[in-house]
Formats: structure tokens, C-alpha cells, sequence
């Protein structure tokens, strides 16, 4: 079953492009709030797996406000470029990159992660988090990212999971399902924007079953890790 923001007659992709217009002045707020900010932690792992490959180019996938982007500054990369469907949500993060003086380290334009604009074997790394649960044709957004990717170098993306654990799924089911949507959907002013999250996470491969998916789009020594309870997970592959 697909699941989509707003269950009308639009594609899936233009469904979650206007959603994230939408949340795009509160997401960041919300994002840290309702995490607990746990999600930083998460993304500086990400940072941590790619810091033997030492990459200099490096493409950021569903970017949004860039969060990750501005994390995997921390690795002093040439040039980290973001590609997102949501231009409000970019505008977030182009404000930072001029704030912050970045304009020769980052790089954010639209572009949607099915359809890359980008050369074959052009980046020393592909990053995507919590992007790869929004995509229209997941098959076709991890060949994609596999196409742009230089030989041997390395995707990492973080997404939600599932707990195993029975205590830790039924307190995360209660967060995830009650509470998580009526303070985002409060505050985003976006009905279904917190809704739609646990419901995308429900119906989304996780573990083993993802990483069938990277092994189709053609990576090779691929892996899975959970954080925190396997609330998240962290999945790794090489081209
Ligand atoms: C939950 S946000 C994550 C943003 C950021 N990576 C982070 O960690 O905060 C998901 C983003 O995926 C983007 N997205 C979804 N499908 C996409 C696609 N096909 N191509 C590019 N971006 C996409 C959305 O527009 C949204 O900004």
C-alpha cells in the first residue's frame, strides 16, 4: 500500500513536496523538539561512518533544511551539494549557508532524487536522511543515488525503524502515534504532515528487508545498524 500525505489525486511526490512547503517554517523546531533531540546524535554517526572515506565531494539527498549537510561539514569536504523536491524547505537551509558564510561549501538546489541531474561517478559520497520513506519509487531513488556515486565509494542513510523490543515499541507506538501528531499537527498547521510520519514508518522496509533493497540497486558490502532501540537505523553500502 502506498502511503501518501494527503491521500488525493496528486502523485505521491507532489503530495510530499507541498507537505514540506507546508511544515517548512516549524520543521526545524519541531524536528529537535519532538526528538528529544536524539535525531543530532543520529546524523553525527553518520558523520562518523564516512570519516574513513574521507570524501570531497559529497552529495546530500532530500537535504530540506540541512540538517546533515551542515553535520558532514565536520568531515571538511570540498563541497557538499543538497538536492531537495521542497524549495521552502532549502530556503531554510540557503538562509544558514549565507548566515554562516558557506556559500563556497554548500550548495543547495531543487532536484528530485529519482531524476538526478548529476553525471555518472561523480561523488565520493551519497547521503540521505529521513528522505528515502518520502520517495515515489524507492527502487529508483537508491539506483539513482548508486549511478552518481564514484566506484567503491560510499551511500549512508538514515531512516526510521521499528523497535523490536515489545516494551520500546509499545511506548514508541504511543509517542509516535498519539502524542507526536497532535503537537506537530498543532503547531505545523498541517493536518496530516504528523500523521502521515507514523503512518510512512509503518508501511517502510526496515532492516534486512531495506537492505535487499541497496543489494537490488547494486551496492555491494552492505549494512544495517539500529540507534536508539531501533527507533532509527543507519544503513551503509559501497558501489
Ligand atoms: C523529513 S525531511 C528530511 C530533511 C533532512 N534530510 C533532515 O535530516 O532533516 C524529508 C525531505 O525529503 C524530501 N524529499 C522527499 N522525496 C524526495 C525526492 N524524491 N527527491 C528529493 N527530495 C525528496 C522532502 O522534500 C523533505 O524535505
Amino acid at each position: 500500500m502506498k502511503v501518501t500525505p494527503y491521500n488525493n489525486n496528486q502523485t505521491k511526490k507532489k503530495q510530499v513536496e507541498e507537505m514540506f512547503d507546508n511544515i517548512a517554517p516549524t520543521y526545524n523546531f519541531l524536528n529537535h523538539t519532538l526528538s528529544l533531540g536524539i535525531d543530532k546524535g543520529w546524523r553525527n554517526k553518520v558523520v562518523r561512518i564516512l570519516r574513513e572515506s574521507n570524501p570531497s565531494k559529497i552529495l546530500d539527498i532530500a537535504a530540506g533544511t540541512g540538517d546533515l549537510s551542515f553535520a558532514m561539514l565536520k568531515l571538511n569536504p570540498e563541497k557538499i551539494m543538497g538536492i531537495d523536491l521542497s524549495n521552502k524547505m532549502l530556503e531554510v537551509g540557503k538562509i544558514k549557508v549565507r548566515k554562516k558564510n558557506l556559500e563556497d561549501k554548500i550548495e543547495f538546489s531543487q532536484g528530485d532524487s529519482e531524476d538526478l541531474i548529476f553525471e555518472n561517478n561523480s561523488f565520493d559520497a551519497v547521503t540521505c536522511a529521513f528522505g528515502v520513506r518520502n520517495f515515489e519509487n524507492l527502487d529508483l531513488g537508491l539506483s539513482e543515488m548508486h549511478r552518481v556515486l564514484k566506484n567503491d565509494a560510499k551511500i549512508v542513510i538514515l531512516e526510521f525503524s521499528q523497535p523490536k523490543n515489545k516494551f520500546i515499541s509499545w511506548s514508541y507506538n504511543i509517542y509516535f502515534k498519539k502524542i507526536l501528531p497532535t503537537i506537530g499537527n498543532l503547531i505545523s498547521k498541517d493536518k496530516r504532515a504528523y500523521t502521515y510520519l507514523p503512518d510512512s514508518v509503518g508501511n517502510f522496509p526496515y532492516g534486512d528487508n531495506f537492505l535487499k533493497h541497496l543489494k537490488k540497486a547494486g551496492f555491494k558490502n552492505t549494512k544495517g545498524r539500529t540507534v536508539t532501540f531501533g527507533i532509527a537505523s543507519i544503513y551503509s553500502g559501497e558501489k
